[in-house]
């Protein structure tokens, strides 16, 4: 079905040429009518994060479909290192590089030179900012925060104190979801007693900031984190100073170790963030972006919004995020497929 929707998109494409109305002639790469030779490289910060590997693995799938190879690459963390493995792929000459950026403003030269060799560049998830990226695509990243701070708010909070242990500064999106949580907890008269950044999403420096704070936990009611990896290292500190259950916890990405802790009552809520339907729009977006179908046309029928990068104004798609806790575990997580039933509840007797 996908093949025979990719044919039509050519043939769409060759119309537009036809009259005119589309991308220029210098514009279309040689590719054949099912996508065959369509060449994408996927670069990742890294998989060590659970969400990551569902991404890889539902963007390939897609893009298959659609008839084209994916090359992933895997930076591990490390900038440098994505930064060599995007200049591979530029090597490789692939017709469209999508990135997990480790770093929002290390990448801007590296997409240049990318985008100056004609190849389309996607920002995935995370905005690449000073680069002038065809499409940045992600969640409403100050909903996150929104989602935790509603869900902390909504909870009886004897002190109104609260930690916040959020990702890298590094990581655009943390900035974004800083917002749209401290919005809530002002709106509510809870404050914010201190911060701490996670510099590379290190789940064990949430661990180090909670021992080296253990004293002040007495008074703090819940913790926000960045991510659930960093609410597993908290939880598991807390327990070991027979803290567990007595602070309010809350994260995102829906890891099954936190959806877990949610229906067994020691973590409040996570965000799910349906990467599925990002994957799979990514994969087909690249797969028309290959085509050198102008984005503007692809992009919800030209309604797309832009981001400010920094520089340029990009054509952005974001999608809507969900808070998720014990109520509607079954109904967002079981029913979507995200994780199994009995995973979830493996330890909860029902
Ligand atoms: C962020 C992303 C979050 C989470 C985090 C790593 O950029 O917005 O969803 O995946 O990386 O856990």
């Amino acid at each position: 079905m996908k093949k025979m929707t990719f044919f039509v998109l050519r043939c769409m494409l060759c119309v537009m040429l036809l009259t005119g109305c589309g991308a220029s002639e210098e514009q279309i790469r040689e590719t054949d009518a099912s996508g065959e030779n369509i060449r994408i490289g996927f670069s990742f910060d890294s998989f060590v994060i659970e969400r990551w590997q569902k991404d890889r693995d539902i963007f390939v799938s897609t893009a298959k479909e659609y008839g084209a190879e994916v090359n992933v690459q895997n930076a591990n963390g490390d900038l440098e290192e994505q930064i060599s493995q995007i200049e591979y792929l530029i090597e490789k000459q692939v017709d469209v590089i999508v990135i997990v950026g480790i770093d929002s403003d290390g990448l801007s030269d590296v997409v240049t030179k990318a985008k100056s060799k004609g190849i389309k560049v996607i920002a995935y998830d995370r905005l690449i900012k000073n680069a002038n990226v065809d499409l940045y695509i992600s969640f409403d990243n100050e909903q996150v925060g929104t989602l935790m701070g509603e869900a902390l708010a909504a909870e009886e909070l004897p002190n109104k104190k609260v930690l916040m242990l959020a990702g890298p500064t590094s990581d655009h999106n943390v900035s974004q979801i800083e917002t749209g949580f401290r919005n809530v907890m002002d709106a509510n008269g809870i404050e914010i007693v201190d911060v701490m950044y996670a510099d590379g999403w290190k789940a064990e420096l949430a661990s180090e900031y909670v021992n080296n704070h253990i004293s002040q936990m007495e008074n703090i009611d819940a913790i926000m984190c960045g991510n659930d990896m960093l609410a597993t290292n908290v939880i598991r500190t807390l327990a070991e100073n027979r803290l567990a259950g007595k602070i309010k916890i809350v994260g995102q990405d829906a890891d099954l170790e936190a959806c877990q802790r949610i229906v067994e009552g020691t973590q409040v809520m996570t965000v799910y963030k349906p990467v599925e339907k990002l994957a799979q729009k990514a994969a087909e977006y690249a797969c028309q972006m290959a085509l050198s179908t102008p984005v503007s046309q692809n992009l919800e029928n030209g309604k797309y919004r832009t981001i400010f990068d920094g520089t340029y104004d990009v054509p952005c798609v974001v999608l809507e995020p969900i808070s998720v806790n014990a109520d509607n575990m079954k109904e967002v997580i079981i029913d979507s497929g995200f994780h199994f039933e009995e995973d979830v509840y493996l330890n909860v007797r029902r």
